[in-house]
C-alpha cells in the first residue's frame, strides 16, 4: 500500500468514525508516537539532504490532512454530542421548586406570642427581668423573708457567693438589670438577702417593674424559671408569665373579668368557666387559686363548661390575688394610693393543655421531629383578628 492509499483508506476510516474512542484510536494509529506518519517523518531524518527536500513536502502535506480531517471529525462529534444531551435534558419550569428546609416556632414561644398578643390588647405591655436574680427579688420583697417556710417549697439553685460580694461589685458581675436600681428606702439588708440564685417564678419582676416605672403599673413578665425538680410535669428550667396590674382602685372583679377574658381568647372558647378558690401566696393577700372548667370526652380533659356538671370536673390552673400591701410597700409605692392584682402561671402548661402534648421532658430535648410536629410556621403570627392559634409548621401538617 503506497502513502496515497493508506491517506485514503484513513480519510475513509475518520469520516466514519463513530465516536470520539474510534477517532482517536485511528489517530494514535495514524499519529501516534509509533504511527505510520510519524515513521514517515522519523525518516526525512536519515534521508541525505537533496533527496529530503523533495519528500519532506509531501509528508508534511499528508500529515497535515490527516490531522486536519481527523480535528474537523472531532469538531463534529463533539456538536452532535450536545445536540444529543440538549435534546434529552429538558428543564420543566413548569415543576414546583424543592422546598428548602425551614426551622419552626417552638410551641413555648408561640404560646408566649399568643399571651403577649391578648395582653397588648388590654393594654398591657411586656415586662423582663434577670433570670440571674438576688435573694431579696426573688423572696423577701415578695413577702417571704428569710425564715419563711414558703422558701423551702421552691428548690432553690443558689450560687456560691461571689468574693467580690460586700464590696458592691457582686451584683454587676452576676448581672442583675442595670435598669432597676435598688429601691431608695427599701433595700436588702442582710448578706443572706443579696446572695445570688436562679429565680425561682416570675414574680421578682412584679418588684423590680414597681421600682423602676412606678404606677400605674400594667404588665405580663413571660420567661424562664428555675427549680431543682424533674419529672414527667417538672424539668429544672421552665416558663412561667408573671401578670400585674397596679392602679388606684383595682379589685378581685378586675381579676376576674381580666382573667376570663385571657383564657377565653387563649383557649379560643367563650366557654370557659372559671372558679376561684381561697389560697394562699406570700405576695398575695387575699389569694385565690384559679381552676378551669372542663367536660370528659372520649376520656380526655376538654376544657370549657361549668366543673360542677355531671361529667365535667375542676382543673387549677394558676396562682393570682390581690397584691398584698407589704410587697406594695417594700416596692417603694403607697399602698393607700396603689392597689392591684396579680397571677401567676406555667406557660409550659397553657402550651401542653391547648395543643395536647403530654411530656413536659419533650419540649426541652431538641428532638427536630417533635419540633416539626408541634412547631408553628414561622410567617403565622398570632393575632386576635387573624386567629390567637396559628397554622401549625408544615411538618406538622403533612
Ligand atoms: N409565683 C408563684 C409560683 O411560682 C405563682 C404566682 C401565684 C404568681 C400567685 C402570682 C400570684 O403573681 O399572684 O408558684
Amino acid at each position: 500500500m503506497n502513502d496515497e492509499q493508506r491517506v485514503s483508506e484513513a480519510l475513509a476510516a475518520i469520516e466514519a468514525a463513530a465516536d470520539a474512542d474510534a477517532l482517536e484510536a485511528i489517530r494514535i494509529a495514524a499519529l501516534g508516537k509509533q504511527g505510520w506518519i510519524s515513521a514517515a517523518l522519523k525518516s526525512l531524518g536519515a534521508m541525505p539532504p537533496e533527496e529530503r527536500a523533495k519528500a519532506a513536502p509531501a509528508i508534511q502535506a499528508m500529515r497535515s490532512q490527516v490531522a486536519d480531517a481527523i480535528a474537523a471529525k472531532k469538531a463534529a462529534l463533539d456538536a452532535a454530542e450536545l445536540e444529543a444531551r440538549l435534546a434529552s435534558e429538558t428543564l420543566d419550569l413548569t415543576l414546583p421548586a424543592p422546598e428548602a428546609p425551614k426551622g419552626s416556632v417552638h410551641p413555648v414561644s408561640q404560646v408566649m406570642d399568643e399571651l403577649a398578643e391578648i395582653f397588648a390588647d388590654m393594654g398591657f405591655a411586656v415586662a423582663t427581668g434577670p433570670e440571674i436574680e438576688d435573694d431579696w427579688h426573688n423572696f423577701t420583697a415578695l413577702n417571704m423573708p428569710e425564715s419563711h417556710p414558703a422558701r423551702a417549697m421552691h428548690d432553690t439553685f443558689y450560687f456560691k457567693p461571689s468574693p467580690l460580694q460586700g464590696r458592691g461589685l457582686g451584683e454587676g458581675d452576676v448581672s442583675t438589670s442595670p435598669d432597676s436600681p435598688r429601691p431608695p428606702a427599701p433595700s436588702p439588708e442582710g448578706e443572706g438577702e443579696r446572695r445570688m440564685l436562679l429565680r425561682t417564678h416570675t414574680s421578682p419582676v412584679q418588684v423590680r417593674t414597681m421600682m423602676s416605672q412606678g404606677a400605674p403599673v400594667r404588665i405580663i413578665a413571660p420567661g424562664r424559671v428555675y427549680r431543682s425538680d424533674s419529672d414527667a410535669t417538672h424539668t429544672p428550667m421552665f416558663h412561667q408569665v408573671e401578670g400585674l396590674v397596679i392602679d388606684r382602685g383595682i379589685h378581685l372583679g378586675h381579676l376576674k373579668w381580666t382573667l376570663e377574658t385571657f383564657l377565653k381568647a387563649f383557649f379560643e372558647r367563650e366557654d370557659i368557666v372559671l372558679r376561684l378558690r381561697p389560697s394562699y401566696f406570700p405576695f398575695t393577700e387575699p389569694s385565690v387559686e384559679v381552676d378551669v372548667g372542663f367536660a370528659l370526652e372520649n376520656g380526655k380533659r376538654v376544657l370549657g363548661g361549668n366543673g360542677d356538671e355531671p361529667g365535667h370536673g375542676w382543673m387549677e390552673l394558676l396562682g393570682s390575688g390581690m397584691v398584698n400591701r407589704r410587697v406594695i410597700e417594700m416596692s417603694g409605692l403607697d399602698p393607700h394610693e396603689w392597689q392591684g392584682f396579680a397571677f401567676g402561671v406555667g406557660v409550659d402548661r397553657l402550651a401542653m393543655l391547648k395543643y395536647g402534648m403530654d411530656d413536659l421532658r419533650a419540649f426541652f430535648d431538641g428532638d427536630v421531629r417533635w419540633l416539626r410536629h408541634y412547631g408553628f410556621s414561622p410567617f403565622d403570627q398570632p393575632t386576635l383578628s387573624g386567629g390567637i392559634g396559628a397554622q401549625i409548621s408544615a411538618g406538622a401538617r403533612a
